[in-house]
């Protein structure tokens, strides 16, 4: 029944070295472009990801025209500064000085959208939780941002854009619903840890307090 053998020692570890070492990138992007193979491999990982019913409703959109950055890098400008007067005193001073996208130094950006409304999977899971749909892309997402790790590319995720602007800019369907939008390419490096931790906007939360048995409990919640 199992047509592949067991994943020996170091290749357990690689997995959860990916997941240990995988970051949201903002800064340190390289100018070279990602070949054309390499963005294959990401995007069939994203492709092989669980979806509910088996609808695969994610679609992606591959940006590189400079033009089209620009005028996304714009679209992120106007919502952070909105975003900023939503903060006062030394809060608003310390989000003014987060690095929070990388739309123009990446020289590729993807756009990842969720087709809702597919027949495929004929509902099955979506009719209880209509929702799953935008998981099942999330998942997408996650499978390529690992994979991405793997192979040396950063990840950025933005989502301070506001989508309709977006989806009218990438001409982008009624029925398709936006989920992410990423910069992508090669790195300096990685950091250890998360930027937010770093330049002390938020400190990771301890899995105890987070973690319940049986029944929900709030004893340890953060
Ligand atoms: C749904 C989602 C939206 C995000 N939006 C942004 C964003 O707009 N700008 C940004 O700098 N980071 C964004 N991030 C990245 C998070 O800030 C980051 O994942 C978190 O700080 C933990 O850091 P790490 O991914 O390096 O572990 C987003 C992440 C997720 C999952």
């Amino acid at each position: 029944m199992n047509p592949h053998p067991p994943f020996n020692k170091a290749e357990r570890e690689a997995v959860y070295r990916v997941i240990a070492e995988r970051r949201d990138v903002r800064r340190g992007f390289l100018d070279t472009p990602l070949p054309e193979d390499l963005i294959g491999r990401l995007l069939a990982a994203a492709h092989s990801a669980p979806s509910v019913g088996f609808m695969q409703p994610s679609r992606f959109i591959v940006i590189r025209d400079y033009g089209i950055r620009k005028a996304v890098r714009q679209i992120f400008e106007e919502a952070n500064v909105r975003a900023l007067d939503s903060f006062s005193g030394e809060q608003a001073e310390r989000y003014s000085g987060l690095k929070l996208e990388g739309i123009l130094e990446a020289p590729q950006n993807l756009c990842v959208l969720c087709d809702r409304a597919s027949e495929r999977g004929h509902g099955l899971g979506r009719q209880t939780m209509p929702e799953t749909a935008i998981y099942s892309t999330v998942c997408a997402i996650q499978n390529l941002w690992l994979a991405a790790r793997g192979e040396g590319v950063g990840v950025g995720w933005v989502s301070i854009l506001d989508p309709t602007k977006l989806c009218n800019l990438l001409n982008i369907p009624d029925h398709l619903t936006l989920v992410a939008y990423l910069c992508l390419g090669f790195v300096e490096g990685f950091a250890a840890e998360p930027d937010l931790e770093r330049f002390g906007w938020e400190r990771r939360v301890d899995l105890k307090t987070v973690v319940s048995y049986d029944r929900y409990s709030e004893e340890h919640a953060p």
